[in-house]
């Protein structure tokens, strides 16, 4: 099925009033990370083609608003977060959560019965902390749930959260999301290409398999010589509708404007025996890298290898050109689904995978038996055996590059993994995000 450039135009463009922009509204998404408002109470951020002010409000509850003041358009990204609203730091007009002006200082105090404020509305919409993420919702009401993902309930947990910008469109970056066999290429055999080692080549897929599932796709896939009980056949790996990857830990492509993409890298791993009960009261967040000075990709880690395929589509994929073949099954069942979502939303229903049942959301499963590795801590042996395999992965990667998904993990972060995990027991002093 190759597109047409209207066809291309509708799955990618996401700004307000395009097909996919309603319905990539219907859904909430990860836009920050909880730990980022400790060091300042509002942060601008793009969703959708939209800037918008996401502000922590001093009973730690969020809200998400127009940037300008509707008063003379000063940015409330530098405005005083108050219960419930933020003042602007011009002229001190106060905006509550639905962005309704509930106080104007001046023209109250000279004259409290014009009721000037009444008819001043800026547009504003629902923002909600979970699971250390802050969340957007840019859609009609009723809003439907933030999904409880199964992880997010596992117990005695480091956790982590990267952020980073990717320079092209979210939907070729969420079609990587069920995309097996770029596993072998991209990752696999990424150092023996380069280096001129064919030799060195991994056997090459033999077969995939795909599964659809309530909230998405599950994948699995085995190479030459490995037979159904090889982890990736046995355990499938998600793509969650719309923008979510869920293999061990979550990757969310989150549409910035049509030519920018949040990558939001939610991660947990298995805190040592010793140093349960493992409690975060903040998630740890940092900025990754998949750039270097140069303007170079860095391709030591497995993410940064994903960007520079990403962005080597272009800005936006031009998918009037492919040639799609029998590898690119997911992807073509994912398009189906998202044209499916599109139709649906344009007759008033919703689209797939929504989460409106409070019971059900509790905790939502997965079609895997991943959380096996979530339940007992790991032993010093597997963590060695966990690092080898990783060096295998990433021989261009340096020690202290452990984290195997971005560059550039702080050194607190790393330590404080460490620490988590039994390799050391000394804690860091310090825990200042970036
Ligand atoms: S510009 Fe915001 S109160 Fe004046
Ligand atoms: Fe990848």
């Amino acid at each position: 099925m190759v597109l047409t450039a209207e066809e291309n135009r509708r799955l990618t463009e996401v700004g307000p009033g395009t097909p996919m922009g309603a319905l990539l509204r219907r859904y909430w998404h990860p836009v920050a990370a909880v730990g980022e408002f400790d060091h300042s109470p509002t942060k601008a951020v793009r969703l959708m083609g939209e800037d918008l002010v996401l502000y922590r409000m001093p009973d730690g509850d969020f809200g998400l608003i127009e940037p300008h003041c509707p008063h003379r358009r000063a940015n409330l990204v530098n405005g005083y977060p108050e219960v419930g609203g933020i003042r602007c730091s011009y002229h001190g007009w106060k905006f509550d959560l639905e962005g309704r002006c509930v106080n104007q200082p001046f023209e109250e105090t000279v004259s409290d019965a014009t009721r000037f404020r009444d008819s001043i509305c800026s547009p504003a919409y629902r923002a909600e902390a979970k699971f250390g993420l802050v969340w957007a919702y840019l859609g009609p009401d009723p809003a439907p749930l933030i999904p409880t993902w199964e992880p997010f309930t596992y117990e005695n947990c480091f956790r982590q959260i990267v952020l980073h910008v990717v320079d092209c469109n979210w939907l070729q970056c969420q079609e990587n999301s069920i995309d097996p066999v770029h596993f072998e290429w991209l990752h696999d055999n990424w150092y023996a290409g380069r280096g001129g080692e064919t030799e060195r080549y991994r056997p090459p897929h033999a077969e995939l398999g795909f599964d659809e599932w309530e909230y998405g796709f599950q994948y699995r896939r085995r190479h030459q010589g490995e037979d159904e009980t090889y982890d990736s056949w046995l355990d499938g790996r998600l793509c969650i509708m719309p923008n979510l990857f869920a293999p061990l830990h979550f990757e969310w492509r989150v549409p910035m404007d049509d030519t920018h993409t949040l990558s939001v890298v939610w991660v947990a791993e298995r805190a040592a025996a010793n140093r349960e009960p493992y409690v975060q009261d903040t998630i740890p967040h940092w900025w990754g890298r998949a750039i270097d000075d140069d303007g170079k990709p860095i391709t030591t880690h497995v993410l940064g290898q994903d960007v520079m395929s990403w962005t080597g589509q272009g800005v936006i994929a031009d998918r009037t050109k492919e040639h799609l073949g029998r590898s690119d099954r997911g992807v073509q069942l994912f398009r189906n689904r998202l044209i499916a979502d599109l139709e649906a939303v344009e007759r008033g229903e919703d689209p797939s995978g929504l989460v409106r049942d409070e019971a059900a959301n509790l905790v939502i499963e997965f079609p895997n038996s991943l959380r096996r590795l979530f339940v007992e801590p790991p032993t010093p042996e597997q963590l060695e055996q966990r690092k080898r395999r990783l060096k295998q992965l990433m021989p261009g990667s340096r020690p202290e590059d452990f984290f195997f998904l971005l560059e550039g993990q702080p050194d607190w972060v790393r330590h404080e993994w460490e620490y988590a995990t039994g390799q050391r027991d000394d804690r860091p002093t310090t825990s200042e995000g970036v």
